[in-house]
């Protein structure tokens, strides 16, 4: 494993590889850092092919050691073309990334699977998180697969299909009167006085660098090529910055040639706070969200200003999505490529809708659409396509209708 300290983002304050979420010194995030001589020396495209079919082929570029038995292992999600979208959408090559196939849905699956391989080092029982629905049903799923307990903090007005598809798995589900901002700094204030995981505070580190195995997914189902172009959802913004992080690492380490492919994020109309400050070029501003994208109904961002960074550093751009295209997008979606998205999905539709619209992407461009979740937890938005034609089990009665006569 060649994870050897978490530095501090701003005073480079070196920690060891514990469960510690901020700096003690000047309370920034923390970075993993890795040798770079030993994964030189290590990853190769050969040792990549070679390991298992999850994110676990990637362990030599995570901060954590693959575990023993990779129970409900995450990760190598398929990747598919879509030409009838690309084509109605003006788009040379489109491919959508169904991060719909992991375990409980959701791209969250790999996020905690590498906190709780850190959380089973250290020895801890009880895995927890704050959550806007994907994270706690990933962390329910994860604990029962490895015989932990799990504690889960969600805002009262969540999804009831996440709801349930968090309580299935047995865990004990805290249903918070308030917002995610709420229940994060809740997660916060407990994890000084409880010697629980929470994934995404103080395992926030291992948690976030699950993401960038999603880059390095699409660059190897892509035959070792970049993309010109990847489209991403933004919460906290872990996601969209560890995507550039992940194809910096593949550029760095020689494994793929070429530049950092553009990276666009979406933010729904209900809460922007990373795109509006990208488009101001101030720091991130909190906002009360209110969103019928509850996935990404984040006001107060982690990785909000490195997510603003991303987005200058690879020449790509932050959109916010009017609320009421989200469904329209979900149904976009499902018609042109068959694929069913979450409300998520819907927003980073539209934000490729409006890269297009902008001119910035067009027919020369080879783009990776993430469908980081699935419509079937979020059906609410596209409930009016629900028209079903009632007949009689009648034949005759059917054909006559569509006026075919016999
Ligand atoms: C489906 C889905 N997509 C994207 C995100 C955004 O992730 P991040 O917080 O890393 O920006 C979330 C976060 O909950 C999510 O549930
Ligand atoms: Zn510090």
């Amino acid at each position: 494993m060649p994870a050897v300290s978490l530095r501090c983002r701003r005073c480079e304050a070196e920690h060891e590889l514990v469960a510690v979420g901020i700096c003690s010194k000047c309370f920034a995030p923390l970075e993993p850092v890795y040798d770079l001589a030993a994964q030189r020396a290590a990853i190769s495209r050969e040792s990549i092919e070679a390991g298992p079919l999850s994110i676990w082929r990637y362990a030599d570029l995570l901060p954590v050691a693959a575990p023993k038995e990779q129970r409900l292992a995450p990760g190598m999600t398929p990747l598919v073309s879509a030409p009838r979208l690309a084509a109605a959408l003006g788009i040379g090559e489109l491919f959508v990334k169904l991060d719909t196939a992991n375990p409980t849905h959701s791209f969250k699956d790999r996020v905690v699977a590498v906190a709780c391989a850190k959380a089973v080092e250290l020895g801890l029982e009880t895995l927890s998180c704050s959550s806007t629905g994907n994270l706690a049903n990933a962390v329910a799923a994860r604990a029962a697969a490895e015989g932990m307990e799990a504690v889960v903090f969600v805002p009262s007005d969540l999804e009831p299909e996440k709801l349930l598809a968090t309580a299935v798995y047995g865990a004990t589900l805290y249903s918070v009167k308030g917002t995610y901002d709420d229940c994060s700094r809740l997660n916060v204030e407990l994890s000084f006085e409880l010697p629980w995981g929470f994934v995404n505070t103080n395992l926030r580190s291992y948690y976030a660098e699950g993401s960038k195995t999603i880059a390095y997914e699409i660059v190897e189902q892509l035959g070792w090529e970049l993309p010109t172009a990847v489209v991403s959802p933004i919460a906290s913004g872990a996601l969209y910055a560890r995507l550039a992080k992940g194809f910096q690492e593949f550029l760095d380490l020689g494994l793929v040639e070429g530049s950092l492919p553009r990276l666009f994020g979406g933010q729904p109309e209900g809460c922007h706070p990373v795109q509006t400050a990208f488009e101001s070029g101030q720091r991130v501003v909190p906002v009360r969200p209110n969103s019928i994208a509850r996935s990404l109904a984040i006001g107060s961002p982690a990785d909000g200003d490195i997510a603003v960074e991303t987005a200058k550093l690879t020449n790509g751009a932050i959109y916010s999505v009017p609320e009421e295209d989200i469904g329209p997008n979900m149904a976009l979606l499902a018609e042109q490529a068959g694929i069913f998205g979450e409300t998520a999905a819907g927003v980073t539709l539209g934000a490729l809708r409006e890269a297009v619209r902008r001119g910035e992407l067009g027919d020369r461009d080879r783009v990776v659409l993430l469908v980081t979740g699935d419509g079937l937890k979020t059906p609410e938005p596209v409930a009016d396509r629900l028209r079903p034609i009632q007949i009689a089990p009648d034949a005759d009665a059917l054909l006559d209708r569509l006026g075919i006569v016999v």
